[in-house]
């Protein structure tokens, strides 16, 4: 049996992609989603891979739901913390709500993803933590003041673990991907979406594949000194 991986929104857009080059590589996945019912069970039927539904912003469903991931397939050696939202307006049209909701699911999303598998992690000696931040969040980003804070918050919280986790065998990284070609950066509007596009030297978005391949490589046994770091893969676009 492969080492076990739990990805969270697992099953659409980069977590999709992510869910599918680990099982490819050789992990137990489990994906979680939060709503889309329909694109899991599809997800399910084309993959085999197993999902899971609960709100990541909920600490009580988290630590329930990886608790029945580990009753059906083990205890978890991979966590990538991947769930994320926007809710994106200019600041001063930012509401409360707007900034809650986000702060919620992207930032405490991550401690209530992380927290029920870390004492496993320790007991065992073993983990990899991998968490998908953004670009948005190492440069900031008009109309993204709740989601920039979360995805610079992530490089926080994978700086601290990776400090307390190195003496148990358990690295903590981010991944902070560019613009990528999923439904979240459909959303934007096109002519802004056109003009992002013109600033990112590659000349095109990224791919959810190309996240994935970062990923499964900071969860491979390889990767074992490479800790409380953040890999860009954002075409160039920017430098940190
Ligand atoms: N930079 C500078 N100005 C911008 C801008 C930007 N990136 N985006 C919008 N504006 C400007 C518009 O041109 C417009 O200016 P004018 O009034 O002079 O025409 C103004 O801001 C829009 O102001 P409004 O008050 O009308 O804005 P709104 O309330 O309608 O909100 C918006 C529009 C939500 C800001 C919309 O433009 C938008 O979604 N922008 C994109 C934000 C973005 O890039 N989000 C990233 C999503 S992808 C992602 O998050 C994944 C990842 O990790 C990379």
């Amino acid at each position: 049996m492969g080492r076990v991986a739990l990805v969270t929104g697992g099953s659409r857009g980069i977590g999709e992609a992510i869910s599918k080059k680990l099982k490819a590589d050789g992990f137990e996945v489990a994906a979680t989603y939060a709503g889309n019912d329909e694109k899991a069970a599809a997800f399910t039927n084309e993959t085999g891979i197993k999902t899971y539904k609960w709100n990541v912003a909920d600490y009580d469903a988290s630590k329930e739901g990886i608790a029945k991931v580990e009753a059906d397939l083990g205890p978890i050696d991979v966590v990538v913390a991947n769930a994320g939202i926007t809710r994106d307006a200019p600041f001063h049209k930012m509401s409360p709500e707007q900034w809650k909701e986000v702060i919620d699911t992207n930032l405490t999303g991550v401690f209530n993803t992380v927290h029920p598998v870390w004492p496993g992690m320790r007991e065992r000696k073993f983990g990899r933590v991998i968490v998908i931040s953004s670009v948005n969040g190492q440069k900031g980003q008009f109309a993204q003041v709740n989601y920039a804070a979360t995805k610079a918050g992530d490089i926080g919280i994978v700086r601290s673990l990776a400090q307390e986790g190195a003496r148990a065998g358990i690295t903590a990284n981010v991944v902070a991907p560019g613009y990528i070609a999923t439904e979240m950066v459909m959303a934007v509007p096109e002519k802004v979406r056109e003009s992002i596009i013109s600033q990112i030297p590659a000349g095109r978005l990224g791919e959810p594949e190309e996240i994935a391949r970062c990923v499964a490589f900071l969860a491979s046994d390889d990767a074992q000194f490479i800790n409380g770091s953040t890999i860009s893969a954002n075409g160039a676009q920017f430098f940190s």
